[in-house]
Order: C-alpha cells, then structure tokens, then sequence
C-alpha cells in the first residue's frame, strides 16, 4: 500500500453544542462500585461533543508511524479531538504540527497523506501559499490587499513528539513532552521488555474499521483479555496463552503495560514470542512480539461511532509469509472485538441494560481507565 493511500482521518467534525448535565454522585457511586459511566455518556450527541474536548483535546495520541515522514516536506494528515491535523517534516528535519486549516478562509490546507518531498503547502482554494515551518509565504493575486499581514497569518501550530517509532499528536499548542504525561514509560517498557526504539520494524498494512459503538466500549475491550478465549480462541487467544495468571496487566497512572507468553502450540502454527503491550490513555495501544508491532489509537466520530485504525510493522528479516499471517489474525481477533463492541452498543441504545460491570482482577485495568475519562470530565467541568 503507498502512503498516498493512507488518510487517518480528516472528517469535518461539528461544533460544541453546549456541556451536558452529570450526576455527579451517581457517577462517583457506579466507578467506586466497578461499573461504567451513565448510558448517556455512549449515547449522547452532547456527551460526544464534551469528550471531544474533555478527554481528546489536551491529550497525547498516537498519529502514525515516523516511517511515513522521513523526507523533508512529506506530510500526514488526519484528525485530534476535533482537530484535523497535519504533521510534516520540516526543512531543517524536525517533525512540526498543524491544524490543518488555511488561515485565508479556513479551508483543508493538505487534503491527504504524502510521502513525496514538497517544499511549500498550497491551499487548493484560492492558492495561498505556505512554507513547511507553517510561516505564510504568498497569497496570490490577493497580493493586492497591503492590510494582509503575512508573518501574523502563519498555520496555528499542534504539539507533536515520538515515542519509539510512533509519532503522536496533542492538539494543545504547548502541551510539552509527552514522556511528561506518561511518566516512567521509557522505564516501564523496558521492564516488559518492549524494544523502545523499534528500528528493526516497517510499516507493511494498516488495518481501520468503522464502528457502530461508542468508543470507550472499544477502550474497555481492548484493556482486558477476559474475553480472549471466548471471542479470539481462533486467533489471539490461539497465539498468545490466555490462561489466568500467566498473563498480566499493570497500571501505570495514564498508561499501562501488558504481557503475554506465547503459546507454543499455536492452531495458527504461529510462534509469537512473548507479547509486550502499552495502553496510553486515551485510546493508543503499542503491541510488540516476534515479527509484528502493531501501533494505533481509536478515534471517537460520533456518540455511537468510532473508528480503530492501526498501523502494523514487520520486524526486519521477518519471514513475509509469517508476517502475512500475523496481519491475518490480528486483523480477525480486531473484526472480532468490533463485532462484540457493536453488540453492547445496541444492547445499551435498547434503555433495557444500564449498567456494566467490570470484574475485579479481571477487568481492573478497563476500570481505571473509566476513573481518568470521569478525572477528565471532571477537570474540563472544573470540578
Ligand atoms: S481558504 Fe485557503 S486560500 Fe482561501
Ligand atoms: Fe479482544
């Protein structure tokens, strides 16, 4: 596949329509006792809005693999929270961010991703003309009006910093380092023995699916392994040994760890190694085992809807038709989860089903993450 085919996103996304009402001990009430967030919060237009904000738009997550932005002036594009983003390599080799909008009339500055070296973006609309470091460089036959005052027009910057290979994004213009809002995660992968650098691996697929469900119902699946020999007995539950007590995950503050051993008698005859993960909140997961890396993030599109999009990596010397066969079944163990999440969707869209409930010792970890979705909506209330 050529980059040129890749788009991560881009869609227009509407406007803030105003904060929606919590009760606030009633929500306080379900987390402490191990269940979800309020219906209202996977079926609301107006909760969808507020996590927009609350919980995507001051907030690190993943954008694409740094494979697609080695040459000066290549780009990628897609959306932040309700941010579209284009992240370039600039002229002096550092990666910039931008919301991806002309400052003329705000159209889409760079419709799709690119891997070819360009020097200047040209917005298709009336021709402006923009520099790679974001700065306004013409405005073509509006150079008549003198009042234009190019240097205060340059594209409104986004944050952007690596980890690994994988480059992420923070609508926030200052939002920092991102190391500083995942303390320890250096420390903690090299502790599960994820390779931080990840130079042994290239992108070979991207895997994406649209959903019928809200995208914490992803978020909840994809942090527990509870369901693994039910749902992925044919796949990921085939490859890696789901048994209780083998595997394990940790909690890390706004991120955590996992770690599986592989199955050695694998029904896909697939040998993994063991497998390393990190959940960074929220919704970015790193996925490492002999042959594959798999780096993605979900994104929210609407309150019933989101899309999961990933980016696989072969391991260098990989075998390519091992490497095939892992795309194959991590792309089935995904269509399932999006099957299982769609399902709850509809089950609590029906007003018969309130309530989720999130075992102890099995679930802690989807758990934790529904504590720092309600700590984000919390700190954007100002509560
Ligand atoms: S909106 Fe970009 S040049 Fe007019
Ligand atoms: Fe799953």
């Amino acid at each position: 596949m050529s980059i040129t085919e890749v788009d991560v996103g881009g869609e227009a996304l509407p406007g803030e329509s105003g904060l929606p009402e919590f009760d606030v001990g009633e929500i306080e009430r379900r987390l402490a006792a191990g269940r979800n967030l309020p219906t209202q919060c996977y079926l609301d237009e107006a909760v969808h809005h507020f996590e927009l904000d609350a919980v995507f738009g001051d907030a690190w997550q993943y954008f694409a693999p740094v494979h697609h932005l080695r040459a000066i002036g290549s780009r990628v594009v897609g959306t932040v929270g309700r941010t579209p983003v284009v992240v370039i390599r600039n002229d002096d080799g550092q990666l910039r961010g931008f919301v991806n909008a002309c400052r003329h009339r705000g159209y889409r500055l760079v419709d799709c991703s690119a891997s070819e070296a360009k020097s200047r973006m040209q917005c298709s609309y009336h021709g402006w003309v923009y520099r790679l470091d974001g700065s306004l460089a013409a405005v073509g036959r509006g150079e008549t009006d003198k009042s234009l005052v190019k240097d205060a027009l340059g594209l409104l910057p986004v944050s952007v910093d690596v980890l690994g290979q994988g480059i992420f994004v923070n609508p926030k213009p200052d939002a920092g380092k991102l190391v500083d809002a995942f303390p320890g995660i250096d420390r903690v992968a090299l502790d599960i023995g994820l390779d931080p650098d990840l130079n042994r691996y290239r992108p070979v697929a991207r895997y994406s699916v649209e959903q019928k469900s809200n995208w914490k119902l992803w978020y909840d699946n994809g942090t527990e392994c509870y369901h693994c020999p039910t749902v992925h007995g044919a796949s990921f539950g085939a490859a890696f040994d789901t048994t209780e007590g083998v595997y394990s995950f940790n909690i890390h503050g706004a991120y955590s760890s996992g770690y599986f051993e592989s199955t050695r008698n694998s029904g896909v005859e697939l040998v993994g190694g063991d497998f390393r993960s990190l959940q960074l909140f929220p919704g970015t997961q790193y996925i490492q085992h002999n042959d594959l890396m798999v780096m993605g993030r979900v994104v929210p599109t609407g309150p019933g809807s989101c899309r999961f999009e990933a980016d696989y990596l072969a391991e260098d010397g990989a075998d390519p038709d091992r490497v095939e066969q892992w795309v194959k079944l991590w792309n089935q163990t995904y269509d399932e989860d999006a099957v299982v999440v769609e399902r709850i969707q509809q089950n609590l869209a029906s007003g018969r089903i309130d309530e989720l409930i999130y075992v102890d010792g099995m679930e802690d970890v989807s758990r934790h993450y529904h504590g720092l979705i309600w700590k984000a909506y919390r700190r954007h209330l100002g509560g």
